[in-house]
């Protein structure tokens, strides 16, 4: 009957004893060896000593027939560290981001695609394409909160997996308490802008520079490249993985920046409604129709022009292009007439990050002045304001600067719009443990969430099989 219940509570009880009375606690040993080395120890665990209260007694027999006593409490959890007495990252996961990447569908990769070829936007450089090891490094670093001068922000921080990796705050905070001047920006589909610059002023060349940028940034994480190469090679795991990745040990800014801009690569998104839509059929096939509903349908016409709609497309996808919804180039869409405060890429011209998630990525462009999309939609529809460079696409007369476009849309049209930006939203993408965060599992959440996860594992096994 109880029997799995019982031996479960011995073996607790044994555990927990069995902690109790070993001294050599691996924490405590972790703390003192980082103490004798001098290293500098910014966060201190909560609890340095080891559990002073004698060993628990034997334990009370379990009574026979009662199964809802409670059990014995847990030992007390703690992070676990590194030898540096920072957050120690679990790696006994491993993923397969070269498949991630070769199964994107045929609409990604194929010359033909509707709305353009996805593929020839992508700006991975031939030296530095994407590995496993080298995105399975990428990962542990683009989570360290080592990148960061007190150990207190990571990529990660500004960049959230659930949100697209953007930051649901309009403006991020730095290190030290500073905000950044414009909102972060989503990392979904980064790997397609086929000219390869980043930033909303697209003040990077490459992304290879790019990521090096954030780690120098005065707000942002405000530290050295020299400091944070010695900084990693006092750490237990990153030597291995450096080996892992490029051959050998040496761990070197310049292979930091190759992993860091690998892993980000491996954020394509390609798992939406839109793409089930896509995946179920082509233009003329009734099977697309199927998974979008009419709304969405709607949207996407207005989005994207589609064949027999007697609305004119808005055209979104001159600039928002491809399947990918990544831009071509930096565009002028009329957010200000003035734009004397942020020129962005100079006269007024920004770029966007891929559409792609954008429904979790609030709020709204390089200020994040908007926060849904229906005030995006809103603007797009009667509030694009008259610009020196506004793009033709945006003007009623199709001239560089011209009168910017009224689309006087329905509200049952605004509603298709978002409904359509909407089925853009990757669920698998946005929980796929290949960009999970791999010091997770070794903080005091993360090992409480696994223990919770295990008791709810038992509780649903059957007892006494069948
Ligand atoms: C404190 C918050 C913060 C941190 C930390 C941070 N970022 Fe960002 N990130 C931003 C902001 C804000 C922007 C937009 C800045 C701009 O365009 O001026 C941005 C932009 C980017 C972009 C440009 C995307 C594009 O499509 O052009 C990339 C890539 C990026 N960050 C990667 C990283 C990486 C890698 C790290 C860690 C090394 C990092 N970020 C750390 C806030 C942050
Ligand atoms: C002329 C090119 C152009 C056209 C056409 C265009 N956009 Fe944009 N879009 C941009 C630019 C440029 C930005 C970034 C502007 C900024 O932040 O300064 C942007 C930003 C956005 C954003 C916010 C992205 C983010 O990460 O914050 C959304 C959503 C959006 N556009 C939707 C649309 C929709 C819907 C349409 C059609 C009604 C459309 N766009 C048409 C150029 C364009």
């Amino acid at each position: 009957m109880n029997t799995s219940r019982f031996i479960l509570a011995v073996v607790l009880v044994a555990a927990v004893t069995a902690c109790r009375e070993d001294s050599d606690d691996p924490i405590a040993a972790v703390d003192t060896a980082s103490g004798t080395e001098g290293t500098e120890v910014v966060q201190e665990p909560a609890s340095e000593q080891p559990d002073e209260s004698p060993p628990a007694e034997a334990p009370p027999p379990p009574v026979e027939g009662g199964g809802d006593e409670t059990p014995p409490p847990p030992p007390p959890l703690e992070a676990k560290l590194d030898i540096d007495g920072l957050p120690l990252p679990d790696l006994s996961s491993s993923h397969d981001y070269e498949a991630y990447l070769a199964a994107q569908p045929k609409y990604y990769t194929r010359i033909s695609s509707p709305f353009g070829n996805v593929d020839s936007q992508n700006n991975t450089p031939f030296d530095n394409r994407v590995t496993n090891a080298g995105a399975n490094l990428g990962r542990v670093i683009f989570y360290d909160v080592r990148l960061s001068a007190n150990n207190s922000v990571a990529c990660a921080s500004c960049h959230i997996q659930k949100h697209g990796f953007t930051d649901p705050k309009t403006f991020s905070d730095g290190f030290d308490g500073g905000k950044t001047g414009r909102h972060s920006m989503s990392l979904s589909n980064a790997a397609y802008y086929r000219n390869g610059k980043f930033f909303w002023d697209e003040r990077a060349d490459t992304l290879e520079d790019q990521v090096l940028m954030p780690i120098q940034d005065e707000v942002e994480m405000g530290m050295n490249l020299f400091d944070l190469e010695v900084k990693m090679g006092e750490t237990s795991y990153y030597a291995e993985l450096f080996n892992e990745a490029f051959g050998d040990e040496a761990i070197t800014s310049e292979r930091i920046s190759r992993a860091l801009a690998q892993f980000i690569r491996t954020m394509v998104t390609y798992e939406s409604k839109y793409d089930q839509a896509f995946t179920a059929g082509e233009w003329d096939d009734p099977n697309f129709e199927a998974v979008f509903s009419e709304q969405e349908m709607l949207g996407l016409k207005l989005f994207s022009g589609f064949p027999g709609t007697e609305r004119d497309s808005l055209g979104c996808i001159a600039c928002h292009q491809t399947s990918a919804h990544t831009m071509d180039q930096a565009h002028v869409n009329g957010l200000d007439a003035d734009t004397s405060s942020d020129q962005g890429a100079g006269n007024g011209f920004f770029k966007s990050p891929s559409l792609r998630n954008i429904a979790v990525g609030a709020p709204y462009m390089h200020d994040g002045r908007f926060a849904t999309l229906m005030e995006v939609v809103e603007f797009y529809n009667s509030g694009i304001e008259r610009h020196r460079n506004l793009s033709p696409d945006l003007t009623s007369n199709g001239q560089t600067g011209g009168t910017p476009i009224r689309m006087s849309l329905s509200q049952e049209e605004k509603e298709a719009l978002v409904a359509f930006m909407e089925a853009l939203t990757d669920e698998n993408f946005l929980a796929n443990p290949i960009y999970s965060d791999p010091f997770f599992p070794n903080t005091v959440e993360g090992q409480l969430q696994a223990q919770q996860a295990e008791e709810q594992a038992s509780e649903d096994t059957p007892e006494g099989g069948k």
